[in-house]
């Protein structure tokens, strides 16, 4: 059983997952309306991959016998819609989610919490890999320039990304 506090801040974790699962839906909405499909898929594949994020915390709290308290999500507010715009929206995004996940083992750390200090090692990986994978798209956004040949060829490579298997 977790402590009050560690149950308010994993439900909201789980907001947080399902906020970044809005806003990367959003940003596929943009990135199609551009005439980019590859970075609309991109930016899908990582809306299913937050979803994925956020009901892993739901369950891991009913595991525990805990109390589920779904909050409200805010509309996604995107200013800039270029791909380097939304790259950099997106790193900018992970890092705060990754402070998250920090505060949050801290957190439970603080509560002897074991087994939710434990759980949340995935997610420290996890986020890692999503900062790496933002910022190897930003630096191929720079590389190019805003040259539309390489725009093409990046938007090319994104298409193919696709769900990864659940490894943990
Ligand atoms: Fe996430
Ligand atoms: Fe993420």
């Amino acid at each position: 059983m977790h402590s009050s506090k560690v149950e308010a801040a994993l439900n909201k974790q789980i907001n947080e997952e399902l906020q970044s699962a809005y806003n990367y839906l959003a940003m596929a909405a943009a990135a199609d309306a551009q005439g980019l499909p590859g970075f609309s898929n991109w930016f899908k594949m990582q809306y299913q991959e937050e979803l994925i994020h956020a009901d892993k915390i739901f369950n891991f709290v009913l595991e525990r016998d805990g109390k589920i308290e779904l909050q409200s999500i805010a509309q996604p507010e995107i200013k800039d819609v270029t791909p380097l715009g939304l790259f950099e929206n997106a790193l900018a995004h992970e890092r705060h989610i990754s402070n998250c996940i920090f505060e949050l083992k801290d957190l439970a750390r603080s509560e002897s919490d074991h087994a939710t200090d434990v759980f949340l090692e995935w997610f420290v990986s996890e986020q890692v890999e999503e900062e790496a994978n933002a910022r190897t798209v930003i630096d191929q956004l720079n590389m190019v320039e805003g040259n539309r040949n390489g725009l093409f060829l990046i938007d090319r490579e994104l298409a193919g990304r696709k769900l990864e298997e659940e490894t943990a």
